[in-house]
């Protein structure tokens, strides 16, 4: 049985579900020119049907509806209230070719081939078993059909100069993912995770953008996604509070400065089901 991964939202409450929806919006509103790209490498015109995993409050596969108004795109994900904000935002933008469903991303409700495109966006991170996940997207595509990952690797940001603690927080963040089943380095792994799911033709465009060329504060308060509660790194005993203030307080001033170099590591990965 998989663990229940790094991303749960059984630790939302009201509060803490509204700032998440807002943060995972302004993620996709950051990532636009990004996603309009890996369009592109699913020549995603002409495609009749594409399934979006783990899709959220729906905002990315809003997004796909809207650029390919001739095809259907269906969103799954396991959160109820995420799907119940999907389906209100479709019926709002009376965007008639998106659905949405509730549903566990190992075990899809969908036949063999039913897809000419499966995706999923930060989302296999979190899994604690992301080959079985890749594997049912696989079983759900039809044949040349296309498999898309849109994924990032925290392990390949660049900080210059380094904020104090900044190792000490990334493996606290390792730590604690890994706990539950995540990996904030699968970017990487990406690739070797399709092949080794018999996906071929794989393509990889690393996407590495300056932080100062985007928003600085959302990349600051994306760091802080953990609100006004106690950080689960001091709550774990992974990092001291003064340690992480001290962090927080020397990345806030390096990323607002001109005089700095932040860089931020994504990757799109696109392949083909071959069955
Ligand atoms: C970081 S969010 C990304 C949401 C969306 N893909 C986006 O790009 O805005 C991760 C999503 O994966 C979903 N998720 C995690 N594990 C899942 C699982 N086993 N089955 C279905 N959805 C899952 C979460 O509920 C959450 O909505």
């Amino acid at each position: 049985m998989a663990k229940i991964g790094s991303y749960n939202t059984k630790m939302f409450d009201d509060n803490t579900i509204t700032a998440e929806v807002k943060r995972l919006e302004q993620m996709s509103e950051y990532d636009k020119e990004d996603i309009k790209k890996f369009c592109k490498e699913f020549n995603f015109e002409g495609i009749k049907s594409l399934l979006d995993i783990g899709c959220g409050p729906g905002f990315v596969a809003a997004m796909f509806s809207k650029l390919n108004p001739n095809g259907l795109v269906i969103g799954i994900d396991r959160e109820e209230r995420f799907i119940k904000i999907a389906n209100e935002l479709a019926k709002n933008q009376e965007i008639s070719n998106l659905e949405f469903k509730v549903s566990d991303c190992y075990k899809l409700p969908f036949d063999d081939d039913t897809f000419e495109c499966s995706f999923s966006r930060y989302v296999l991170e979190h899994v604690s078993e992301p080959i079985a996940v890749i594997n049912e997207m696989k079983r759900v595509t039809k044949p040349e059909g296309k498999i898309g990952i849109f994924e990032w690797d925290a392990g390949l940001n660049v900080y210059y100069p380094e904020p104090r603690f900044l190792r000490k927080y990334f493996d606290s963040e390792m730590e604690i993912k890994r706990s539950t089943g995540g990996d904030i380095c699968f970017g990487r792994k990406a690739y070797t995770a399709l092949r080794s799911c018999g996906i071929k033709d794989i393509t990889v465009q690393p996407v590495n953008e300056r932080v100062a060329d985007h928003n600085r504060e959302f990349f600051i308060s994306n760091h802080k996604w953990f609100g006004t509660r106690v950080h689960p790194f001091v709550q774990m005993g992974l990092m001291s509070q003064g340690e992480l203030d001290t962090y927080y307080s020397d990345l806030e001033e390096i990323v607002r400065s001109d005089d700095s170099y932040i860089s931020y590591q994504k990757l799109i990965i696109v392949g083909k089901v071959d069955k």
